[in-house]
């Protein structure tokens, strides 16, 4: 089968063409590197020693969205290509629903003109709002916070109307929760452009002093140490998470929603002093306020994805910060 993957040299896109390839997928690739650079299709290259079909494209572009599915016959689609800082997304609501609702529109159109019927969409934790008691299960209650959060619900809905249509189409929604760590080659990892808005790749460049400490956001949270607790997901097993939801959608037509975490929760100290494990280093602290629209607790309930897909996390919190500390200290300045 050959699998094409939107948004291919960015962080989980990368590291899901790897575990695409080892499981034995053709891949072709797109990106219109906004938020990442050439060099890691390079590194993908080195690191898988397979030379898929790369092309740098935009999704508002459908002629050369034809170009790719006249030149290759796709299978199905693994949507990554999108925009997902909340903070932007308030300042600049319009790009995210051209970016990230315009884009997949485009795509969807373009898959049923040449007959393509499996597509894997990377929705978020975020959807699950402000309300609700973790762990969170994806038949509960949903709601948007800002507007990435609305583009991911509305994302969703697309896929259940389309899906609803075409008994031939099917979809996999995955709620990502909090992806960090970096593949184990030290090769691919999360690179943010400017300052970091998420925990690990701030904690990570305070650690190799490109920063000279992290804030913690609160630490009046109602969790036993004060501070937030999240779901950490190594990247690796969110990546082999897309190859098991594949391999389920080849055999189920249909539209199934399911959660990517491990099930556990973590605070922002515990991931804290996880990482000063892993580099041998104390990594220094402020409390600061809280940050708006943050919620104190969030963690998934995984038995969907277990029971359908038969995927489960292996690796935890000390392998996310040891793959992450190496891939910091092997790109201090980041993927060059
Ligand atoms: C954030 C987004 C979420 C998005 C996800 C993936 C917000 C409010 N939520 O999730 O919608 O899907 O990223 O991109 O932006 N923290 C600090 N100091 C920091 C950074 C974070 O203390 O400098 C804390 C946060 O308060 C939180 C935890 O670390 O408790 C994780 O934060 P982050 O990595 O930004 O992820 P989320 O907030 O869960």
């Amino acid at each position: 089968m050959r699998i094409l993957v939107t948004g291919g040299a960015g962080y989980i896109g990368s590291h899901t063409i790897l575990e695409l390839l080892s499981a034995g997928y053709d891949v072709v690739a797109m990106d219109n590197f906004s938020n990442s650079k050439p060099a890691v299709i390079d590194r993908l290259y080195a690191v898988s020693g397979v030379r898929f079909r790369f092309y740098e494209a935009d999704l508002g572009d459908s002629l050369a969205l034809d170009k790719i599915f006249i030149e290759n016959k796709i299978d199905g689609v693994i949507n990554f290509a999108g925009a997902k800082a909340v903070g932007e997304s308030v300042e600049k609501p319009l790009k995210y629903y051209r970016n990230n609702l315009s884009g997949m529109i485009n795509l969807l159109e373009t898959m049923a003109r040449f007959e393509c019927r499996q597509f894997v969409f990377s929705s978020s934790a975020t959807v699950y709002g402000a309300g609700g008691t973790p762990p969170f299960r994806e038949e509960d209650p949903l709601g948007a916070l800002n507007p990435y959060g609305s583009t991911k619900l509305m994302g969703e809905t697309i896929l259940r109307d389309v899906s609803a249509a075409d008994p031939e189409f099917s979809a996999a929604i995955l709620r990502y929760f909090n992806p960090i760590g970096a593949h184990p080659s030290g090769m691919l990892g999360e690179d943010p452009a400017g300052i970091p808005n998420n925990l690990l790749p701030y904690i990570a460049r305070v650690a190799v002093g490109r920063l000279p400490y992290l804030t913690v956001f609160g630490d009046d949270w109602p969790t036993p140490d004060g501070t937030g607790i999240r779901d950490y997901i190594h990247v690796v097993d969110l990546a082999r998470g897309h190859v098991a939801a594949l391999a389920y959608l080849a055999a189920h037509p249909g539209c199934v929603t399911a959660n990517l975490g491990t099930g556990r929760g973590h605070s922002v100290l515990e991931v804290l002093h996880a990482f000063e494990r892993a580099c041998g280093r104390q990594i220094p602290y402020e409390v600061g306020p809280r940050r708006p629209g943050d919620n104190a607790v969030s963690y998934a309930d995984c038995t969907r994805a277990r029971e359908l897909f038969g995927w489960q996390a292996q690796l935890g919190l000390e392998e996310m910060c040891a793959d992450s500390w190496r891939f910091i200290q092997q790109n201090p300045d980041g993927i060059q």
